[in-house]
């Protein structure tokens, strides 16, 4: 079959099995050279199908992404809430980006060195979520102050505050810092008066401005049944929400209450004091974030499944086994399950090593050939991501775009 008539039937394929096409040789679509090219020219728009990328590979499909984005935009705004997604989910400015289009304020991010990326790219309104500790480090947070004034530090304690003023001054800037509060059982000051005695100094200190809270409840986000995560969520933000009234009371203006994620976003848009969500998973979502359960059903459907790995079987040693070309190098391999394939229901996915994973096709609903290529919904997004320099977005069986996940491995 040459390319042209590979075309021609390749959409007809994806409209039955959008997670698998079928039987790829090496006398088809494109070669490296010339996929290479379109990659760096940025020319991809009507020309790369599915069935031409090298595999394993990072796909978005752009339909479930805008849902998504448009779901949780619709929400924060309906419930007078600010947005500010988590960057650490996507690590891609294109994407940042597109969220602040639909609305967002800005963007969160985990480390000092990924939210250089989003600055150097045009991100605004960030948020560094970890608190930023050492010289080398703190040198760095004012440097991207001082381009970017408006961008927003975690702190959860006193001598880092008073280092990052020192710093600040130095540089004759004023930092924007946030509380960080112990919620979630790992990064934070405790509510209550602890978290007032750190405003105190931070309102003390001439180059800081306090901007807020930072509450993250990681352990409310992952609680399985909405009941239960309505529960915990509660526990963990009332606090929060008390600490920002207290602090308040005191004179010291405190502005923002920023916290929130995927599991608890319906959750926190109803307790009055949260000013804004920082959720990240939801634009993706993972296996993990299904297993959680929603309002209706033990399936966690508030959003759709935008992000998977495509694989091309490159062994079939027998009927009932083949062999992909995703393993503990394609997959983030944190969670006590595996991907889970999109299309085909009934395969059983082991690790086969760093590069190979080993289907098990006794109970599959479709045959799978040597050459076939399978999708596989992500264990978990964030750690995934990660492995990835780049997504292919795609709509249906179209490359639409190419984005480079720019802030990859930037974990300092
Ligand atoms: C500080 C902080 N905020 C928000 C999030 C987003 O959470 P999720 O991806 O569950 O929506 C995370 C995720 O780990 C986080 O660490």
């Amino acid at each position: 079959m040459d390319r042209r008539t590979l075309l021609a039937v390749g959409p007809v394929l994806m409209n039955t099995a959008p997670a698998l096409l079928k039987g790829a040789t090496e006398k088809q679509g494109y070669s490296w050279a010339e996929i290479d090219k379109m990659l760096a020219r940025g020319d991809v728009r009507g020309k790369l199908t599915r069935a031409d990328l090298p595999t394993p590979a990072l796909i978005l499909d752009l339909d479930a992404f805008e849902s998504n984005v448009d779901k949780m935009t619709k929400h924060a705004r309906a419930n007078n809430r600010a947005l500010r997604p988590h960057g650490k989910t996507h690590k891609t400015p294109e994407i940042a980006k597109a969220l602040i289009r639909a609305g967002a304020v800005g963007a969160c991010a985990a480390k000092v060195s990924e939210a250089e990326v989003f600055a150097k790219n045009g991100v605004s309104g960030l948020l560094v979520t970890t608190a930023v500790i050492g010289k080398y480090k703190i040198e760095r947070a004012v440097t991207l102050a001082t381009a970017h004034r408006e961008t927003i530090f975690s702190v959860d304690n006193a001598q880092n505050v008073r280092d990052l003023n020192d710093a600040a001054g130095a540089a004759k800037i004023k930092m924007n810092v946030m509380i960080d509060l112990l919620v979630g059982g790992r990064t934070g000051i405790k509510s209550g008066d602890p978290a007032l005695g750190l405003a105190q100094l931070i309102a003390s200190q001439p180059n800081l401005r306090l901007a807020g809270i930072q509450a993250y409840a990681g352990g409310a986000s992952h609680t399985v049944g909405f009941e239960a995560r309505k529960q915990a969520s509660l526990a963990a933000m009332l606090p929060a929400v008390e600490t920002r009234r207290m602090i308040e009371k005191a004179g010291i203006e405190c502005k923002l209450l920023s916290g929130g994620s995927t599991g608890t976003y319906n959750i926190d848009s109803g307790i009055d004091g949260i000013t804004e969500l920082q959720p990240g998973s939801f634009m993706f979502m993972d296996v993990d974030y299904n297993r959680i359960g929603g309002q209706d059903g033990p399936v966690y459907r508030d959003f759709k499944n935008s992000l998977s790995v495509l694989t091309t079987v490159v062994s079939k040693p027998s009927d009932e086994t083949a062999i992909v070309d995703g393993g503990l190098k394609a997959f983030s391999t944190d969670k006590p399950f595996p991907p889970q394939a999109k299309s085909i229901e009934g395969i059983g996915f082991s690790w086969g090593g760093d590069e190979h994973g080993r289907l098990n096709l006794a109970k599959a609903s479709a045959a799978v050939n040597l050459g076939d290529r399978l999708e596989f919904i992500i264990p978990h997004c964030d750690p995934s991501v990660n492995l990835y320099d780049r997504m292919y977005c795609v709509r249906g069986d179209q490359v639409e775009a190419v984005w480079k996940v720019a802030a990859r491995g930037m974990s300092q």
